[in-house]
């Protein structure tokens, strides 16, 4: 029987759970999104997103969800026929390098197996081939949310300053900021494209740029057409604290609240409560008897886990009824993978009792959905929970 008492756990990786105080913090009259209350709160807002960006350079805020943000980083950086080199790495790769070519850009799209992040050899190799420099960017997704695959952007950068390319750098952290580690400056990243409803623990309708020097210097002489997403009037009008168009005010007041609770917890604390979560995940999962769609361990994410469902089996039926009778929502299979995945989301506000809880349907489902499975899956998590409290 489906039942509406209790709350609904919101497992999927992203929309994530807002947390109360977040909620609280946007429950505010609308203001005046000219006078001096709202400078004051976007001047604040700017500054604490640069250090969850890990960068000295701007940040731009869109009233838009991440697909906004992604076409802004492509406008704002490239002239039409321009070459671009992408990885499929998943679904939102595959989006990306979607909207890159929409934009007549000229998209090497590398193949990928959705089961490994970005290879930094592959990325050398692209590079040290491409002697005249027609590639213009490089463009890669930190965490592949349909997969649950985290590419090495560290490593990637490396990569790039191997070849001694000059190519520019573009990394979505959508599903990674405030979940992973992740250094915009020290990672010499030009454009780093994010969203509000994962690891920021705001609703969806917010989207970000972060823009290096390289970066704006190439968007001097960029040739695609672009109006709403311009950087140039953003920075300018946000010096003193405004926007160029009409703010989403109260997602700004959330905003706030969510960069003083990442940064009151401490970023680094934020990553090690993502990393023990997803490792607690990853052992209920082998302990089932299931197999984890990431291969390899490097590249495990933090955010999310995806799972195989055995041969035969539907993931879809297994949401189905998990939804049905523990309301609880997962994570779908996503495109190629449709059917045969779910994926777990352990990102934003949540701790080890909310994991419990999601294992515990996840545990639950498996045996009403009539999936052969191992039990124990709940109790070598949560071992290794108390053992790492
Ligand atoms: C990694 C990644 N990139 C891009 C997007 C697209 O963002 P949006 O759906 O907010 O437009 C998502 C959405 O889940 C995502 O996970």
């Amino acid at each position: 029987m489906p039942t509406s008492a209790g709350r609904h756990f919101l497992q999927i990786p992203g929309p994530t759970n807002v947390p109360d105080r977040v909620l609280r913090a946007m429950d505010m009259p609308t203001m005046d999104h000219r006078g001096p209350e709202f400078a004051e709160l976007s001047l604040e807002i700017l500054q604490g997103l640069k250090q969850v960006f890990k960068t000295s350079s701007d940040v731009i805020i869109y009233p838009a969800s991440g697909t906004g943000a992604w076409e802004a980083a492509l406008v704002n950086t490239l002239s039409p026929g321009d070459k671009v080199l992408m990885f499929e790495t998943g679904h939102f790769a595959t989006l990306w390098k979607g909207i890159a070519g929409d934009l007549e850009l000229e998209v090497e799209f590398v193949e990928g197996d959705w089961r490994h992040g970005v290879d930094p050899k592959a990325v050398e190799a692209k590079l040290s081939a491409d002697t005249n420099h027609d590639i213009k960017a490089v463009m890669v997704v930190h965490n592949e949310t349909s997969t649950g695959v985290t590419s090495r952007i560290g490593a990637i950068r490396q990569a790039i300053d191997s070849s001694a390319h000059p190519a520019l750098f573009m990394v979505d952290v959508i599903s990674s900021l405030g979940s992973i580690d992740y250094r915009h400056d020290e990672w010499g990243v030009d454009v780093t494209v994010a969203g509000s409803q994962k690891g920021l623990m705001l609703p969806p309708g917010l989207s970000f740029n972060a823009v290096s020097a390289k970066a704006l210097a190439a968007s001097e002489n960029a040739g695609l057409a672009a109006s709403y997403w311009r950087w140039q009037p953003m920075i300018a009008a946000n010096k003193t604290g405004y926007f160029p168009y009409t703010p989403a005010t109260n997602l700004l007041y959330a905003l706030r609240e969510s960069l003083q609770m990442l940064l009151q917890e401490g970023l680094d604390n934020v990553f090690a409560r993502h990393q023990r979560h997803a490792e607690a995940t990853r052992r209920a999962v082998r302990a089932w008897g299931l197999e984890i769609l990431c291969l390899n361990p490097e590249e495990y994410s933090a955010a999310l886990t995806a799972v195989l469902v055995p041969e035969g089996h539907d993931a879809d039926h297994l949401r189905n009824v998990i939804l049905q009778r523990f309301n609880m929502s997962l994570g779908t299979g996503l495109a190629k993978v449709q059917g045969r995945v779910f994926r777990i989301g352990h990102l934003g506000d949540f701790n080890d009792l909310m994991l419990a809880g999601t294992l515990s349907g996840v545990e639950m489902g498996l045996a009403a959905a009539g999936i052969p499975f191992n039990k124990g899956g709940i109790s070598a998590a949560l071992d290794y929970l108390a053992a790492e409290a």
